[in-house]
């Protein structure tokens, strides 16, 4: 399926100095990482997030909680980039500013080659320490689970934003900086329903920038931001066909 893509975007594509995308669940949708909030799918429809993803959960039930990441980080293991982490990857070689913020945990765009990516809500692939909040590289594996600080001896958790807590603030803060000074602000496979990620959209449209969507969902956005009702490694590709064709 060919994504039509609008005049007045390709003009911004043409005309961008600098291009912000923020990404989420949806990216990776295709590289076989469950979503959170599609009902049939999502991650959510078998877990009730409280019961997982925050502070107070991992205190009641810190085997739960550290196995449910364990088996998300088996399914990163097994992911690869697709067709929508790879175009991204090609955007920020041709444009000459680009900015890649997102909200997933999985590492898929620097697997793809993003660099500096503004990870919001953290990475999966790393771990801390409950009480200290420091990374943790390594530590002895035995059968308590989950695994003890090497240094505090309290519980080790993912390196993850979880409900309730405050994001990496370089990360927010260099994204809020994007979205004021960009031309063109990509929000793609994100449902735009977890602040402050989703408000980050309608910063770059009240600072001028032209604000897309894409989603295979309508999601809600400010007035004047185009939609585009396809999945993200079609019209990813589509975007980079369109301001630099192929030949
Ligand atoms: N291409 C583009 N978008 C897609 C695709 C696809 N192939 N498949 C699904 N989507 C869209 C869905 O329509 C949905 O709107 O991706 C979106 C995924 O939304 P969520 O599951 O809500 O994921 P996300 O928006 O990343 O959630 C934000 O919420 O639970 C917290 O911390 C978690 O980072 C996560 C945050």
């Amino acid at each position: 399926m060919n994504t039509q893509i609008p005049a007045v975007l390709t003009k911004a594509l043409r005309s961008a100095n600098h291009i912000a995308v923020l990404t989420g669940a949806g990216v990776s949708a295709a590289s076989g990482l469950p979503t959170f909030r599609e009902a049939q799918t999502g991650l959510w429809a078998q877990y009730r997030p409280e019961d997982l993803a925050t502070a107070q959960a991992f205190r009641k039930n810190p085997k739960l909680v550290w196995e449910w990441y364990d088996w998300r980080r088996s399914l990163v293991a097994k992911a690869e980039p697709n067709a929508a982490h790879i175009a991204l990857a090609e955007m920020a070689r041709r444009v000459s500013k680009f900015t890649l913020i997102t909200q997933n945990v999985d590492g898929l765009h620097q697997q793809a080659g993003s660099v500096d990516v503004l990870e919001l809500h953290g990475n999966i692939g790393r771990t801390k320490c409950f009480h200290e909040n420091v990374v943790i590289e390594s530590w002895l594996e035995t059968d308590e689970v989950p695994p003890l600080c090497p240094r505090c001896g309290g519980p080790l958790r993912p390196d993850v934003v979880w409900f309730g807590e405050s994001l990496p603030k370089h990360a927010i803060d260099a994204a809020g900086q994007a979205a004021i000074n960009c031309d063109l602000f990509l929000s793609v496979g994100t449902s735009g329903m977890v602040e402050p990620a989703a408000s980050l959209l309608r910063v770059a449209a009240e600072h001028g920038a032209l604000g897309v969507v894409i989603n295979p969902t309508r999601i809600h956005a400010p007035a004047g931001v185009i939609q585009i009702e396809a999945d993200a490694g079609e019209a990813l590709t589509a975007l980079l066909d369109q301001r630099w064709p192929q030949g």
